[in-house]
């Protein structure tokens, strides 16, 4: 990929997960398994009042502000969205932890941090997005000391995707560059990780596709009603492809995994 269709890549990816609609499907937290299984990742890392996280491609921050509230460490969150970075920063500014939790904008293929700088990282539902998936993963061993933790989720795929899931927004949402749960492990491991942990996280998957089928028949309701204007989707389209996905999902050709991992 030449890099200024990675960057397109990148701000494509950004703008769709910044942008009102993925607020209204997903909420604040952009991934399978809501903030349920980032504290379930976070408590993997054994993280105390000294630890420094890194949350590499921090959406609006839901993940950085709770884990900061729950394990009273102190979280520095980066996305290449400065919409999710606005968000983010408003998120923290109302919460306990405001002092202890800090966002910037940037690029996770090109950490701006010290190496060594961090004592445990988050990745979620983002490595899949990232067009140099190697070079982002060095970059996170990099920063981490020997021996801290990564808590990592993303989608996984096997095989070909369905002919209803192809198209540019397929790269947005994760599904186009997603791979097999042995090929993120085997990444990590090349980049310098030692994999400790593999869940199979699927039905995380299952229950967020059905509560956006929910919230997709709630604005087609609304768009029936004249309530709400959304000229830009297709919803017919939208709840098919969403039928496809859930089928790929039952056939295991898509799922969710989370890993824990030890920088070696
Ligand atoms: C599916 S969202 C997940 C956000 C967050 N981790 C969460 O789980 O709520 C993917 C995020 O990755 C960010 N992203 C994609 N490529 C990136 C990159 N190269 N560097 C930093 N952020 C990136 C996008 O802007 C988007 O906010």
């Amino acid at each position: 990929m030449s890099e200024s269709l990675a960057e397109q890549v990148k701000q494509c990816c950004a703008d769709l997960y910044g942008g009102d609609w993925a607020r209204f499907l997903l909420g604040d937290s952009l991934h399978p398994g809501g903030l349920d299984l980032t504290l379930h990742l976070a408590k993997a890392l054994e993280l105390d009042g000294s630890a420094r996280l890194l949350d590499a491609a921090c959406g609006t921050g839901a993940s950085s502000v709770a884990v900061a509230d729950r394990f009273g460490c102190r979280v520095v969150g980066l996305d290449y969205g400065t919409q999710q970075i606005e968000a983010a920063l408003a998120a923290a500014r109302k919460s306990e932890s405001r002092d202890r939790v800090g966002f910037l904008r940037g690029d996770v293929e090109r950490l701006p941090f010290a190496d060594g700088a961090f004592d445990a990282a988050l990745c979620e539902c983002a490595l899949s997005t990232f067009g140099d998936k190697p070079g982002a993963a060095r970059e996170l061993r990099r920063v981490l000391k020997r021996g801290g933790g990564l808590g990592f989720s993303d989608v996984t795929r096997s095989g070909p995707l369905p002919e209803e899931l192809r198209g540019p927004l397929t790269y947005g949402l994760c599904l186009a560059e997603a791979r097999p749960t042995v090929e993120y492990a085997e990444l990590l491991e090349a980049s310098g990780f030692r994999v400790l942990q593999i869940e199979d996280q699927r039905g995380r998957l299952i229950d967020i596709l059905d509560d956006v089928k929910g919230k997709l028949i709630a604005a087609d309701l609304l768009c029936g009603l004249g309530v709400l204007r959304l000229p830009e989707i297709d919803l017919a389209v939208a709840r098919q492809a969403l039928g496809t996905a859930s089928g790929a999902i039952a056939d295991g050709a898509i799922g969710y995994v989370a890993i824990v991992a030890v920088a070696g």
